[in-house]
C-alpha cells in the first residue's frame, strides 16, 4: 500500500529570547502570573530582518540534512502560517524559490494554530493520490508581528519559530506514516480569536484579539473530541499511543486533556514553557525536540492534536 512516511524533521528558533521578566518591565504582568496561568517561561522572537520564509528555510535546511534528502527530490512545498512575508506570493513559493526548487506545487495553508495538522493531512492526500512524491511541510510563524505589545492578555502567550518535516510516498506491506486524520472547522466562531486587520478589510496586518477563557474551554473540549474520534476511526487504543503531541498554547490545557483521557502526562510532549505558542510551528517544533531528546523513536505511534483560529481543530495519527 502507498503510505506517507516521515523521513525527517528539522526546526529553527530565532536566537533572541524574551523572558517573562523582560515582559514584566514593559507591561503590567509578572513571571509568576504567566507561569501559573499558562506554563510559559520564555519565547523566541525573530530579528527585525528575519521573515517567516527565512525561519522556514532554516528549518528546511535542517530537515534535508536529517533526512539525507536533497531539495531536488521535493515536488510539494506546503507552508502553514498566519504570518506570511507578503500578502502574495505565498510564503511557500518564496521558500521554494530560496531552496532552488522549480518543480511541483507550492502553496500556503492558513488554518492558524491547526495549520500544520491541516498541511500534513493535505500532503498525505496528495501523496496518496500520486499528485506528488515527496513533500516538504513546514509550520512557520513570526507571530510576534501580529501582537499588540501593550496587551497583556495576548502578547505574553506567543512566540516565533519554524518546524519542518519531509513526507515521502512509499510502498509498504503494512500501514506506515500517517495512518488517520480528522480535521474540523466552525467559522461561526471566528470572533473568539482573530486579527483586527487584513489586506481586504483595512489594508493592514492587524493584531491578535482573543477571548481567552472561551478559547481555553473550547481547546480542551475540541482536542479531546478529536482524539476520541480518531482512536475509533483508526481502531487503536490509547495504550498503543507512545506520545501525544498537542498544540502548545497553555500547559493547563495540555494537562487537562491528559487527565481527562487518563493518559500519563509523562507521555505528552511539552515545549510551551520554552517556546510559548508558536501557532502552526508548535507541533513540528515539538516533534524536533522529541527526537533530539530521545523521547521519540521510529516505529512509535504518535498522536497530534490542535486547535486554532477559525475555529479549526483536529487530530492525526502517525507511525513514526
Ligand atoms: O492557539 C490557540 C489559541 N490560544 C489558546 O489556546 C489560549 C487559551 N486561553 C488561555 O490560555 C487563557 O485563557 C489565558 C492565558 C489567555 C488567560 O488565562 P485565564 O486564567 O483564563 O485568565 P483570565 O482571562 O480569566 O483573566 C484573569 C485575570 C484578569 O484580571 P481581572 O479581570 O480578574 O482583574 C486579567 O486581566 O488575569 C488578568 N490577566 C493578567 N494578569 C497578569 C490577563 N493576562 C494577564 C497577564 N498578567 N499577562
Amino acid at each position: 500500500m502507498l503510505c506517507s512516511v516521515l523521513k525527517g524533521v528539522g526546526g529553527y528558533l530565532p536566537t533572541s529570547v524574551l523572558t517573562n521578566d523582560d515582559l514584566s518591565r514593559t507591561m503590567d504582568t509578572s513571571d509568576t502570573w504567566i507561569r501559573r496561568r499558562t506554563g510559559i517561561g520564555e519565547r523566541h522572537i525573530a530579528a527585525p530582518e528575519e521573515c517567516t520564509s527565512d525561519l522556514a528555510v532554516y528549518a528546511a535546511q535542517r530537515v534535508f540534512k536529517a533526512a539525507g534528502i536533497s531539495p531536488e527530490a521535493i515536488d510539494l512545498v506546503l507552508v502553514a502560517t498566519v504570518s506570511p512575508d507578503r500578502t502574495f506570493p505565498s510564503t511557500a513559493a518564496l521558500v521554494q524559490g530560496k531552496l532552488g526548487i522549480t518543480r511541483g506545487m507550492a502553496f500556503d495553508v492558513n488554518a492558524a494554530c491547526s495549520g500544520f495538522l491541516y498541511a500534513i493531512t493535505l500532503a498525505d492526500a496528495l501523496l496518496k493520490q500520486r499528485q506528488a512524491t515527496c513533500a516538504l511541510v513546514i509550520g512557520a510563524e513570526t507571530f510576534s508581528r501580529l501582537l499588540d505589545w501593550s496587551d497583556r492578555t495576548t502578547a505574553p502567550l506567543f512566540g516565533d519559530g519554524a518546524g519542518a518535516v519531509i513526507l515521502k510516498a512509499e510502498e509498504h506491506s503494512a500501514p506506515a506514516g500517517i495512518l488517520s486524520s480528522c480535521l474540523y472547522a466552525d467559522g461561526s466562531q471566528w470572533e473568539i480569536l482573530y486579527t483586527d486587520g487584513g489586506p481586504s478589510l483595512n489594508q493592514r496586518t492587524g493584531v491578535t484579539r482573543m477571548q481567552g477563557r472561551e478559547v481555553f474551554r473550547q481547546a480542551i473540549e475540541k482536542m479531546l473530541e478529536s482524539i476520541r474520534y480518531l482512536l475509533v476511526q483508526a481502531d487503536i487504543s490509547l495504550d498503543e499511543i507512545a506520545w501525544i503531541i498537542p498544540h502548545q498554547a497553555n500547559a493547563r490545557i495540555i494537562e487537562s486533556i491528559a487527565e481527562r483521557l487518563s493518559f500519563p502526562i509523562e507521555r505528552v510532549l511539552v515545549t510551551v514553557d520554552r517556546h510559548a505558542n508558536t501557532s502552526a510551528a508548535s507541533i513540528p517544533l515539538a516533534i524536533v525536540e522529541g527526537f533530539e531528546s530521545g523521547k521519540l523513536a521510529f516505529g512509535q505511534h504518535v498522536l497530534y492534536t490542535s486547535i486554532g483560529a477559525g475555529l479549526t481543530w483536529g487530530a492525526s495519527l502517525m507511525r513514526l
